[in-house]
């Protein structure tokens, strides 16, 4: 696995004082020297093209390309972009790797100062995929593999004073890439830094900084384990945030010591206060310096606890992914994805699938994050191929799989925020894994292993999740989980390491997971698959961007956009899903108790803080109108309790109008990710008035009503409509002579199908729920008076081949005014998969862009993505209702709708209500157009509008990767009745 490579040892960069150490910018040190930088670069297809001189000192590269170094090739147009979800792209035919292996040449020249000529000098690669060779001044130095680790080489006997040459042989594969088979773009080269460290003869080779706090937490101690490269005199400082000294002690060591630090009443580290201090570790001419955070991890009668405390892990699954550079990321591109998972609540980041950049999890500890640090470990590939523990039982990998273990652990094992390791992913359990486990276990003490893959059955009969301290499963139902932690006999924690897959329109089932997870100690919370969309950003011939998903480069094997699975999409804005993730997961819960009196419950749902940082704003609005509002005095309501609050609002008996009481939770403070007024979560709740419902009388304009053939005019004062008995559908509604349906209305079942979808599509294009046209059987007026006059339609809508899906009977009648009552009544076929949705399409005019509605917004909702949506008014444009998502599909639905009025910008349009409330959408799409169309950009914006009323809309799920669309947000009804009023309106008038 390597040649020369230093032990593994934990990340640090050696500073020459604590000043320059402190500014946290590797570039202050003078034992620092980036590599980083411009290349010179040849990419061959094949390593057989390889000179066997390249590496020499006088071999003429200046004919070379040029390439940023860290960066991956093939976003820099090298090699082929290729997406694959588990499928290895070469033949699996372990450990051989095909013969033609893609290899990158890199040289660079570059110099090295005179101040270090009596210094050891080492070079660090933090991460090159797959594997690489080393030459200096045309010397071998080494070798190593494993993309996402370090490798360090001593380089001093090498180097000489002034200018040198380093050449770098990097191959696309390796035996190695058996191991490395997540599910995401094949990227390769040096991806990530390349520097030199410049050290003294004697210097500190390794630290491990080995907490252990009292049971009461009342004292911590610190035991500095410290390696030395010969003898030398180390002195350790631990310093408080405030920068004072709690603790200090020195000794002389010669290989291996230890210093232990103690710290009476520490303060404790944890996600929501992550409070740090500073250990300086000085010896001979170097200062290192580590955070340190205080903290327990435990399970303590089956119940995960940091700090002695209950907590649940909130969170989400984060590949290193970046639209532009693939695998590299920048600092600010790190803070950026901290930053907007702070903003909505989330506290744990699972690193799947391997480790990512030191940094990273710096700024974990400082920003406040526990970390499960997955090993790059995952052989999925196999599984398509033959038995899945080929490669984990065979002792001859046994090195291999350790090495990955070995080499994260000891980088990582001083991060505060790293609260697991893990052990790979998707590679079956075996003894190799054993071996894994075992060893960190020995090595640290003070964090616990996790292991999704524990669960499948092994060849021997130990039992499976022994050597693990908590059971982990990924895509598991509530139900499941629940059936889990009623068991008794399940000792150990549940963690979700994957659950909601966010891929399209969805998730739609945090709500309930989270329902179950609050309501069992067991269940220790779960990492949403997964953060970010992995699409990379490209364009058109014509120049328009586009996200990019597998196949879109032309590769031969790929998955899709399978990789188009995030909360956040490439260029970090945040989905629908993740609105919906930040207020289920949201750290204050505001329940009802007497809502006539005002009495609400405030419940903390912090582990560590209280609730004096929040600001609690309410109002009353009565119809979408602010009538009465306040602030709630400051509680300091301590984490895991509530407290009960009366909110002084007054209100009527009885009132023809609704009124809601909302409660928006601020922050007071600036913090690292937010500033002073950032909304945490809301509540809302419809306030018990007692409803006087408006009496409508019937109207007594006349109405005149001609009927010419099939077709059937019906006119009034202002307007004229007209029915169709032949197609038994309306056919054309007017008002002021401006028509406002530009083609008949038709009944609708189907939707874009979204990647939830996917599994139940094919049976529904079986029962041609796609392409469902209907039949009339019977069409004629059933009642006239002078001012009404009612139509009755029976019919059908079916597919080809198959019997009609379902039989409706409608009624539509319309009154002197103008406006059309009309009721469906429909009985759906037994035995068919449940509908998309059900409701009136119709087709309104160019022009028709404006839509004010009294319901859920500002964004989409669906019946089980409801939860981060508040009731009240709103006015937006057509354009604004639509959701793009990378690949098309249903989108910009309005869950639970009192009212909509659809018109042009002077406010002349179509007016909807029902005596239930109904979903709708306004889109320039129709589900056809969305449906056809791979990506956004290919998307035809047609000038109509064309809006859907539904009686219901199936929701949404996780079904791409998760478990069915649960029974109570299918549209399975057999039997249903559908009212809507539709009038034609000129709203400035009304
Ligand atoms: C899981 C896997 C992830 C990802 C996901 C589907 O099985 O661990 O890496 O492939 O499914 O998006
Ligand atoms: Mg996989």
């Amino acid at each position: 696995m390597h040649v020369n490579r230093e032990e593994p040892r934990a990340y640090y960069i050696p500073y020459s004082t604590s000043e320059n150490a402190n500014s946290g910018k590797r570039g202050q040190s003078p034992y620092y020297q980036t590599l980083n930088g411009s290349w010179k670069f040849n990419y061959l297809p094949s390593v057989k093209e390889v000179e066997d001189d390249f590496y020499k000192e006088d071999k003429d590269v200046k004919g070379w390309d040029d390439l940023i170094v860290p960066s991956c090739w093939q976003t820099n147009g090298y090699d082929q972009l290729q997406y694959v979800n588990y499928n290895y792209p070469f033949p699996c035919d372990p450990p051989f790797m095909p013969i033609e292996n893609p290899t990158g040449l890199y040289v660079r020249e570059f110099m090295v100062s005179d101040q270090w000529e009596s210094k050891e000098k080492y070079v660090v690669f933090e991460g090159v995929n797959s594997c690489f060779y080393v030459w200096i001044n045309g010397t071998f130095v080494g070798y190593s593999q494993g993309s996402r680790m370090p490798a360090e080489f001593l380089v001093s006997p090498y180097l000489k004073s002034g200018k040198n040459r380093m050449s770098v042989m990097v191959l696309k594969w390796c035996d190695g890439s058996y191991l490395e088979g997540q599910d995401m773009w094949r990227f390769s080269g040096i991806f990530r830094d390349v520097y030199m460290l410049a050290r003294d003869k004697a210097h500190v080779r390794d630290v491990f900084n080995k907490q252990q706090l009292s049971d009461d937490f009342q004292k911590a101690t610190l035991s500095c384990e410290i390696e030395t490269t010969g003898p030398i005199e180390v002195t350790v400082e631990l310093k408080d945030a405030s920068g004072r000294i709690v603790s200090l002690g020195e000794a002389s060591i010669d290989g291996k010591g230890s210093i232990p630090l103690v710290v009476n009443n520490p303060k404790l580290w944890n996600a929501e206060n992550p409070y740090l201090y500073s250990l300086y570790v000085y010896a001979s001419n170097e200062v290192l310096t580590f955070t340190v955070g205080f903290r327990s991890i435990a399970v303590q009668d089956g119940v995960f606890t940091i700090n002695g405390q209950a907590v649940k892990l909130k969170g989400v699954n984060r590949h290193d992914s970046h639209p532009e550079l693939g695998g590299t990321i920048p600092v600010n591109h790190m803070i950026k994805d901290l930053v907007v998972m702070k903003q909505h609540n989330i506290n744990t980041i699972r690193t799947s699938h391997y480790p990512n950049d030191p940094r990273f999890l710096e700024l974990c500890n400082k920003y406040g994050f526990y970390v499960i640090d997955e090993a790059d470990l995952e052989c999925h590939g196999v599984y398509s191929a033959g038995p899945f523990n080929i490669l984990s039982i065979n002792p001859d990998w046994k090195k291999s799989f350790m090495d990955r273990m070995t080499r994260m652990v000891e980088r990582d094992k001083n991060q505060a925020s790293v609260i697991m390791w893990s052990l790979g992913n998707e590679s079956w359990y075996e003894v190799n894994h054993i071996a894994m486990a075992e060893w960190a276990r020995n090595r640290d003490t003070s964090r616990l292993i996790h292991y999704e893959g524990a669960q499948y059955p092994r060849v021997e009969t130990n039992p499976n999740e022994e050597s693990l301290d908590l059971v982990s499963r990924m895509y598991a139902s509530p139900a499941e989980i629940e059936k889990y932690a009623l068991d008794d006999t399940n000792s150990k924690p549940l963690l979700l390491c994957e659950y909601s897959h966010a891929m399209g329109n969805g998730p739609g089932d945090l709500k309930d997971y989270w329902d179950v997870i609050d309501a069992y100690p067991k269940l220790m919370g779960g990492c949403v698959w997964e953060w970010v969309d992995h699409g990379m950003k490209t364009q058109t011939a014509e120049g328009i961007h586009y996200f990019a998903y597998g196949g879109d480069f032309g590769e031969k094997l790929h998955d899709g956009n399978f990789c188009i699975d995030g909360l956040v999409t490439p260029d970090r804005k945040p989905h629908t899903g993740l609105l919906e993730y930040k207020k289920v997961i949201a750290p204050i819960k505001i329940e009802a108790v007497q809502l006539a009196e005002g009495r609400i419950r405030i419940t903390n749902r912090y582990d560590f803080i209280d609730l004096t940082h929040v600001s609690v704003h309410w109002k009353v609005e009565e119809d979408g109108v602010v009538v009465q509002q306040g602030y709630l005095d400051d509680s300091d309501v301590a984490p895991h309790t509530e407290s009960i609050v009366r909110i002084p609002y007054e209100l009527p008996e009885v009132s023809a109008n609704r009124y809601f009481l909302t409660l928006t939770c601020k922050m007071k403070v600036d913090t690292l990710w937010c500033e002073a007024g950032h909304e945490l979560t809301f509540e809302q709740f419809e306030l018990p008035v007692e409803r006087i419902e408006a009496v409508v009388e019937p109207s007594l304009a006349p109405i005149h009503v001609t009927q010419n053939g099939h077709l059937v005019a019906i006119e009034g004062f202002d307007f004229q409509h007209e029915f169709d008995l032949y197609d038994g559908t309306l056919t054309r509604i007017s008002k002021h002579g401006l028509q406002l349906l530009q083609s008949p209305a038709t009944f609708n079942i189907w939707r874009a199908p979204i990647d939830n979808d996917a599994h139940l599509k094919p049976k529904w294009l079986q029962e041609g729920y796609d392409q469902a046209v209907m039949r009339v059987y019977r069409s004629e007026i059933i009642e006239q008076t002078e001012n009404s006059v009612s139509i009755g339609v029976d019919f059908s809508l079916g597919g080809y081949i198959k019997y009609p899906i379902l039989h409706g009977k409608s009624i539509w009648q319309f009154d002197g005014t103008g406006k059309i009552n009309l009721q469906v009544n429909v009985k759906v076929r037994e035995g068919l998969p449940f509908l998309p949705r059900f409701g009136l399409k119709l087709t309104m005019p160019q022009g028709t862009e404006e839509v004010e509605y009294f319901g859920f917004g500002p964004q989409e909702s669906y019946i089980d993505k409801q939860h981060s949506v508040k009731k009240g008014k709103y006015l937006q444009t057509v354009d604004e209702l639509f959701e793009p998502y990378i690949r098309p599909q249903e989108n910009g639905s309005r869950f639970g709708t009192e009212w909509v009025s659809v018109s042009n910008g002077q406010g002349m349009g179509l007016n909807f209500t029902s005596d239930k409330a109904f979903s709708f959408n306004a889109a320039h799409y129709t589900p056809e157009d969305l449906a056809a169309a791979s990506h956004h950009h290919m998307l035809v914006r047609r000038e109509e509008t064309i809006v859907h009323l539904d009686y219901k809309m199936s929701g949404v799920g996780s079904h791409s990767c998760g478990p069915e669309l649960a029974p109570q947000y299918r549209l399975e009804e057999n039997e249903f009745e559908f009212k809507l009023v539709i009038r034609p309106v000129f709203k400035e008038d009304e």
